[in-house]
C-alpha cells in the first residue's frame, strides 16, 4: 500500500481509480489537493526551497514565482499528441493515431515506477463554476508540483469540487507524469524534470473520455483541463450532444452611447492575439472592451433566445509573454502584476522579470530563460541577437486579478455571442476585415484559417503559413470533416439565432515587412464595425470574397492609416486569391470526409472570383 498524506474522500470509484495508478507509479505518497491558500503556498516554498522556483522579489512582483524549464520542454508537442480512437479514420487526417490497446500497453510501461521519490498529487478540479450545470468536473493526477499551482489558477480546484462530485459524480479521469523517477536520496537538484522527446506521450481516447500524458511539465502538455480536457475531450462530447467547444476568446463589447452590449467569440491559432483582442483598450472613444476569457470558449443554444451562449471554462491566463507591454496590452500586464507564476521569462538583478517587447530596455545585464548571463549585445551563432525569454514564455495569471475582466464572466447561462471572428497571421491577401455570405459561407471560412506558425508548438516550422482550421487543428479530438460538418450542422438547427461571422487579419504587411494595420488597440476600429454590422448598419459592398467595409466605414482618425493603407487593407487582391484558391484545393483534398457543402463553398467562390 502506498501511505496517504491525507484522507481521500468518499468517492468509491475515484479511490479505486487513484489507487489503482499508485500501485502502478509507485509514488512516495497519495496527496488530495484542497484548493487552499495554504496548499498554494505551502507548495510554492518547497519548489523555492528545491531550486526548482524563485520567488520574484515581493516589492516588485508580490507573491509570484519565476520557473525555467528544461530547454527541450517549452511548448506544447504536437508530434507527440495522439487521438487513440478505436478507428483510426475516427482521429482524421489532422491527428496523430495509434491503436488505443497499444498505446496504453506502451505508456504503462512508462508509467511503471514513473514516480518513485514523488509525491502523487491528486487534483479534483471544474472546468466553469464550481456546481453550475454546464462545468465538467476532472480528476488530475500529477507527480508535479508546478501543475498543482498552475492548476490552482486555471482552473477551480479541490475540496469544493469533491463535495459536487459527491458519491459517485462523474469526472474526466486525467493521468499525468513527468516521466522522471527519482532514485533513493536523489532529488532534481532545481531542475525541471521531463522526459526526453521520443518519451513523450500526450494521449486522448476520445470513446472511454480518459487523457494519460507522460513526459513533459509544460503548459497545454501538462495543465490537462485545458487543452487536453476542455478542447480535445470537450470537442467529441460537443459533437455528441450538439454544442461548441471552440478555441476562442470571449469579449464584450459595449458601445457607450446606449449601453448597448454585445459579445464577440474569436478564433486565432496559437499566439496569434486572443489575449489581446479579449483585454483591449479601445483607442476609439465611446467603446468599452470586456474580458470574458481568452482562449477557450463552449457554447450552447439557449432554449430562451435561440442563441448560442458561451462560457469560459477556465479562470486563470497562461498567456504569452514577450510581446506584452503597457503599450499593447496593458491589462494583461496588470493582471501579471502579482499572485502570477512566470515560466522561462528572464531575471532581473533586482528579482523582477523581463521578455521581449515588455516595452522597455533590457537592463545592462539579466539572467535568461536558460539560467545563463545575459548582456544586450549578446549574439548567437548566427549573429543575430539572443533572446533573454523563450518566445513561448508565459505567465499564469488569475482572471480575478485583470481589470478588464467583466462582472458576468463566471455567468452559468454564459454570454450570448453576435459574433464570431476567424483570423490568423497573413501577411498577405486577406483583408483587415469582412463579413461572411451565410453561415456556409462562413465555415468555409472558419475552415480555411491559415496562419504564419508561431512559437506556441515545438515541433511546427515557426514563419511558414499552414493551415489551422477554426485555430483547432492541434485540439479537435475526432476526425476533422466531422468537425466541419459539425458546424455546419449547428447552422441548420431549427429556431437558432445564429452569430454572424467574420474574417479579420490584424497581421498584414507591407511588401517591406512592416504592419500595415497598427493593431492592438487599434482593432477596436474593426470591432465598431463588427458590431454595427450584427444591427444591420456599418457600411459594406458585397464583393466576391464577401462582405467588405468601404473604405470610410473604419474610422482611422488618430491612427497614421493613410488612405492608401485602408484601400491596400480593404480589397480583393485578385491574383493573391487565386493562389489563396489553389492552396485551399490542396488543403481541401486531405480531408476523407470534407464536407460537400465546403467544396461548393469553394467553387461559388472561385465563379465569383473569374467574373
Ligand atoms: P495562445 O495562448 O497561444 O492560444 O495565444 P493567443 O492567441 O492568446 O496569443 P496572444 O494574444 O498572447 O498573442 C501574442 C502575440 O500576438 C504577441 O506576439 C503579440 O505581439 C501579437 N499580437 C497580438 N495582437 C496583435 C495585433 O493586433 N497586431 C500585431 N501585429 N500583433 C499582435
Ligand atoms: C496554445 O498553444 O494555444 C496555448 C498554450 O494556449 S498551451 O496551453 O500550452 O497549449
Ligand atoms: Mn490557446
Amino acid at each position: 500500500m502506498i501511505p496517504q498524506l491525507n484522507a481521500a474522500p468518499n468517492h468509491a470509484k475515484l479511490v479505486a481509480w487513484v489507487n489503482e495508478w499508485a500501485e502502478i507509479c509507485q509514488p512516495e505518497a497519495i496527496y488530495w489537493c484542497d484548493g487552499s491558500k495554504e496548499e498554494y503556498d505551502r507548495l510554492c516554498n518547497e519548489m523555492v526551497e528545491s531550486g526548482l522556483a524563485i520567488r520574484l522579489n515581493p516589492e516588485k512582483r508580490p507573491n509570484s514565482l519565476l520557473f525555467r524549464s528544461d530547454p527541450s520542454d517549452v511548448a506544447r508537442v504536437e508530434a507527440r499528441t495522439y487521438i487513440a480512437s478505436e478507428k483510426k479514420e475516427d482521429a482524421g487526417p489532422t491527428n496523430n493515431w495509434i491503436d488505443p490497446t497499444e498505446l496504453k500497453k506502451t505508456m504503462l510501461e512508462l508509467y511503471k515506477g514513473c514516480m518513485h521519490g514523488r509525491i502523487m498529487y491528486v487534483i479534483p478540479f471544474s472546468m466553469g463554476p464550481v456546481g453550475s450545470p454546464i462545468a465538467k468536473i476532472g480528476v488530475e493526477i500529477t507527480d508535479s508540483a508546478y501543475v498543482v499551482v498552475n492548476m490552482h489558477i486555471m482552473t477551480r480546484v479541490g475540496t469544493k469540487v469533491l463535495e459536487v462530485l459527491g458519491a459517485d459524480g462523474e469526472f474526466v479521469p486525467c493521468m499525468h507524469s513527468v516521466g522522471k523517477p527519482l532514485e533513493a536520496g536523489e532529488s532534481d537538484n532545481g531542475i525541471w524534470p521531463c522526459a526526453p522527446l521520443d518519451k513523450k506521450y500526450i494521449s486522448h481516447f476520445p470513446e472511454t473520455r480518459e487523457i494519460w500524458s507522460y513526459g513533459s511539465g509544460y503548459g497545454g502538455n501538462a495543465l490537462l483541463g485545458k487543452k487536453c480536457l476542455a478542447l480535445r475531450i470537450a470537442t467529441v462530447q460537443a459533437h455528441d450532444e450538439g454544442w461548441l467547444a471552440e478555441h476562442m476568446l470571449i469579449l464584450k463589447l459595449t458601445r457607450e452611447a446606449d449601453n448597448k452590449v454585445k459579445y464577440v467569440t474569436g478564433a486565432f491559432p496559437s499566439a496569434c492575439g486572443k489575449t489581446n483582442l479579449a483585454m483591449l483598450v479601445p483607442t476609439i472613444p465611446g467603446w468599452k472592451v470586456e474580458t470574458i476569457g481568452d482562449d477557450i470558449s463552449w457554447m450552447k443554444f439557449n432554449e430562451k433566445d435561440g442563441m448560442l451562449h458561451a462560457i469560459n471554462p477556465e479562470a486563470g491566463f497562461f498567456g504569452v509573454a514577450p510581446g506584452t507591454s503597457m503599450q499593447s496590452n496593458p491589462n494583461a500586464m496588470l493582471s501579471c502584476a502579482k499572485d502570477t507564476i512566470f515560466t522561462n521569462v528572464a531575471l532581473t538583478d533586482d528579482g523582477d522579470v523581463w521578455w521581449e517587447g515588455i516595452g522597455y530596455d533590457a537592463p545592462a545585464h539579466l539572467i535568461d530563460w536558460k539560467g545563463n548571463d545575459w548582456t544586450p549585445d549578446m549574439k548567437d551563432a548566427d549573429g543575430k541577437p539572443v533572446k533573454a525569454a523563450h518566445p513561448n514564455a508565459r505567465f499564469t495569471a488569475r482572471a480575478c486579478n485583470c481589470p478588464a475582466i467583466a462582472d458576468n464572466w463566471e455567468d452559468p447561462e454564459g454570454v450570448p455571442v453576435s459574433a464570431f471572428l476567424f483570423g490568423g497571421r497573413r501577411p498577405s491577401t486577406l483583408p483587415v476585415v469582412y463579413q461572411s455570405m451565410s453561415w456556409e459561407h462562413g465555415v468555409f471560412i472558419g475552415s480555411t484559417v491559415g496562419s504564419e506558425v508561431t512559437a506556441a508548438a515545438l515541433d511546427v516550422k515557426a514563419g511558414t503559413v499552414r493551415r489551422d482550421p477554426f485555430a483547432m487543428l492541434p485540439f479537435c479530438g475526432y476526425n476533422m470533416g466531422d468537425y466541419f460538418q459539425h458546424w455546419l450542422n449547428i447552422g441548420k438547427k431549427e429556431g437558432a439565432n445564429l452569430p454572424k461571422i467574420f474574417c479579420v487579419n490584424w497581421f498584414r504587411k507591407t511588401p517591406e515587412g512592416k504592419w500595415l494595420w497598427p493593431g492592438y488597440g487599434d482593432n477596436s476600429r474593426i470591432l465598431k464595425w463588427v458590431f454595427e454590422r450584427c444591427d444591420g448598419e456599418g457600411a459594406a459592398q458585397e464583393t466576391a470574397i464577401g462582405y467588405l467595409p468601404t473604405i470610410d466605414a473604419i474610422d482611422r482618425t488618430g491612427t497614421d492609416v493613410t488612405e492608401e493603407d485602408m484601400q491596400m487593407l480593404l480589397t480583393v487582391d485578385k491574383a493573391g486569391w487565386m493562389t489563396e484558391l489553389e492552396t485551399i484545393s490542396e488543403h481541401f483534398k486531405k480531408f476523407d470526409r470534407l464536407p460537400a457543402e465546403l467544396e461548393a463553398q469553394r467553387q461559388a467562390l472561385a465563379e465569383r472570383l473569374a467574373k
